[in-house]
């Protein structure tokens, strides 16, 4: 179909164009027929004009403005005039002005839409991902997509002035280690063979630094078959991050500059550097958390000096087997019901917690079930400990150190939740954990896992307790958090064929098996690898919460469901046997 190409965009148009002709292009956003004048809000990308059909301007014009209805693509030409006095329309740029159409072409119809293009309506989930293109023409999804658009050129822009190099790495790998489950990809000429999709470019970043790379970053797709989350997707979106000669500190630089330029160019807020810092132990302590919220204080306290000699046989047996009696004081929370008592001790019950135990504090001292157990010495250390006041509330849970830490983690964010200490307008809390452990232990196989990945270098301090305490070895990991949540992680590798063999022995896998899985990683590290460090960002966790959106979903163009379907297209989706045959696959029933 002819038609004519705009000369203005629909967000373009303003006071000094008056009296100009002009060409608009979009989608009619709304409409309104009000008996003879028919308006009509033409929308972009850009924004909202207001077109007019008025019969004594144009009458053809007007008849044809009859036809057009919501969500019709439509190409006008008319006069830019003033909009006539108090009709402005001040919140959007374009509302001093209006355009008299003098001709209009229907460029496509369209259906009635499942929903309408606002941003308040009120629709399920499941129907704005099946039409996701009609999702994406609304207001808020299309800002979540500039921002991250933004925040990418921001990223380039600052690794590309500090001498990074961008990298693309493959897509179809051998699978990499990092803990969750690999996508498998079979290879059509190679029977019974498959490519692995990377859950992340780790050993491929490795290798650029052996190559001499020594400044590498990528903007790069994931892939992890994990059970989904607010913040999971199967396919995300990593900053990925190598340097060669480094140490952890030009690591945290370069990463608490690049956030203070995204944080100034996208939100023009002026993050506070250096970042505050807290070891893994210390944000397990005082936040039972490793992604320490620090918007709000509301911090943890350990009671273990406080109640080690105590008759109470459940605080006394937990700190002889080297458990952690933990507490949190609910500042004037002491007149809680039981009733509000027992849904709190249910919801920390039900992730997993014994029990937990609360007391009030009153002017006669702490009132609480437990409270004939402890004497008065071991009563006014807790309330000094706490800082407690008659009116407050404190909450003990007891148990083995970091899962009693992790449910009284939790109770403090339910808490701060219901006290309402998140305020909206609260500063962005960034800082790094620093500090985890290398290992942790896993229940089910009885073995230990490397907490980060199998590459991270232990503690120069710690390596001597690789094979006697490996529980106690730190990692030169870090994790950088923002509000609660964990937005980047990394470490400084082993670049030492040795301490890489330790490590895999102390993870209790074989010689051979380090072969077989890291050989090609093993091989280039004996043709000199240079020390190096790294780190990755999850992207979208980060533009979900610089947009302030709840859900990573909203962040990105087409993602998956929580259960990994792709609703518009219909993926995952069944294949024609004759694709299955030439894969060497056979569908077990
Ligand atoms: P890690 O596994 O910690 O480290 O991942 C880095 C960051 O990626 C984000 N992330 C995710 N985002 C959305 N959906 C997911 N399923 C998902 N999984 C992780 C998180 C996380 O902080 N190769 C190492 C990095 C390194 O050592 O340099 C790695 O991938 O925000």
């Amino acid at each position: 179909m002819e038609f004519n190409k705009r000369t203005h965009t629909c967000g373009q148009l303003r006071i000094e164009n008056i009296g100009e002709t002009v060409i608009l292009n979009g989608w009619v956003d709304s409409r309104r027929d009000l008996g003879g004048v028919i308006f009509i809000d033409l929308r972009d990308r850009y924004g909202i004009t207001q077109i007019v059909f008025e019969p004594t301007y144009n009458l053809a014009a007007h008849e044809a403005g009859k036809d057009l209805r919501s969500e019709f693509v439509i190409s006008i030409e008319g006069n830019v005039r003033k909009r006539p006095e108090g009709t402005e329309n001040k919140t959007i740029e374009t509302g001093f002005v209006d355009v008299m159409v003098d001709k209009v072409i229907i460029l496509n119809k369209a259906l009635t839409t499942p929903f309408q293009i606002n941003d308040n309506v009120d629709v399920s989930e499941e129907l704005r991902l099946k039409y996701r293109y009609l999702d994406l023409r609304r207001n808020r999804m299309k800002e979540n997509l500039l921002t991250r658009h933004k925040i990418y050129q921001v990223v380039r822009n600052y690794f590309d002035s500090n001498d990074f190099v961008e990298i693309e790495t493959p897509v179809l790998m051998k699978s990499t280690p990092e803990g969750a489950r690999d996508f498998l990809v079979p290879s059509r000429i190679h029977k019974g063979k498959f490519y692995a999709l990377p859950q992340s470019p780790q050993t491929y970043k490795q290798i650029l630094m052996v190559s001499g790379f020594d400044r590498y970053y990528q903007i790069v797709k994931c892939f992890r078959d994990e059970d989904l989350r607010a913040d999971r997707q199967p396919e995300f979106t990593q900053i990925d991050v190598e340097m060669s000669f480094v140490h952890e500190e030009d690591i945290y630089e370069k990463v608490e500059i690049l956030m203070h330029s995204i944080f100034k160019k996208i939100k023009n807020i002026d993050i506070e550097l250096p970042l505050p810092r807290l070891t893994y132990d210390e944000a397990m302590e005082k936040y039972g958390s490793d992604k320490p919220d620090l918007r709000f204080g509301l911090l943890m306290v350990t009671l273990n000096d406080a109640v080690q000699n105590s008759k109470f046989r459940v605080f006394k047996e937990t700190i002889e087997n080297g458990g952690i009696v933990t507490s949190l004081l609910a500042k004037k929370c002491g007149d809680y019901t039981r009733n509000q008592l027992d849904v709190l001790t249910d919801y920390i019950k039900k992730l997993g917690a014994g029990g937990l135990i609360w007391m009030r504090v009153k002017e006669e001292g702490l009132e609480a079930p437990i409270a004939k157990f402890l004497s008065d010495y071991e009563k006014n250390n807790i309330i000094k400990k706490l800082n407690a006041e008659v009116g407050d509330l404190i909450f003990i849970i007891s148990g083995t150190k970091y899962k009693a830490l992790q449910f009284m983690g939790s109770l403090r964010l339910e808490v701060a939740r219901r006290l309402k200490l998140i305020k909206e307008d609260a500063k962005p809390a960034l800082l790094w954990v620093t500090e985890f452990p290398l290992f942790e232990w896993d229940d089910e196989t009885q073995r230990y896992y490397a907490m980060h990945h199998p590459f991270t270098s232990p503690k120069y301090e710690d390596i001597d307790l690789l094979e006697s305490h490996p529980e106690k070895v730190r990692a030169r990991a870090y994790d950088l958090v923002l509000n609660g949540n964990e937005i980047a992680g990394g470490s400084i590798r082993i670049h030492d064929s040795n301490l890489q063999a330790n490590m895999f022995k102390a993870l209790g896998i074989s010689k051979e098996e380090a072969e077989e899985k890291f050989g090609f990683l093993m091989n280039a590290f004996k043709y000199g690898a240079p020390p190096h460090g790294g780190i990755a960002f999850g992207l979208d966790r980060m533009v979900m919460l610089l947009t302030g959106n709840s859900s990573i979903r909203d962040v990105i163009a087409f993602p998956k469901t929580s259960s990994g379907l792709s609703l518009m297209d219909g993926s995952p989706s069944e294949v024609a046997q004759e694709q299955l045959r030439e894969l060497h696959i056979k569908v077990r029933n």
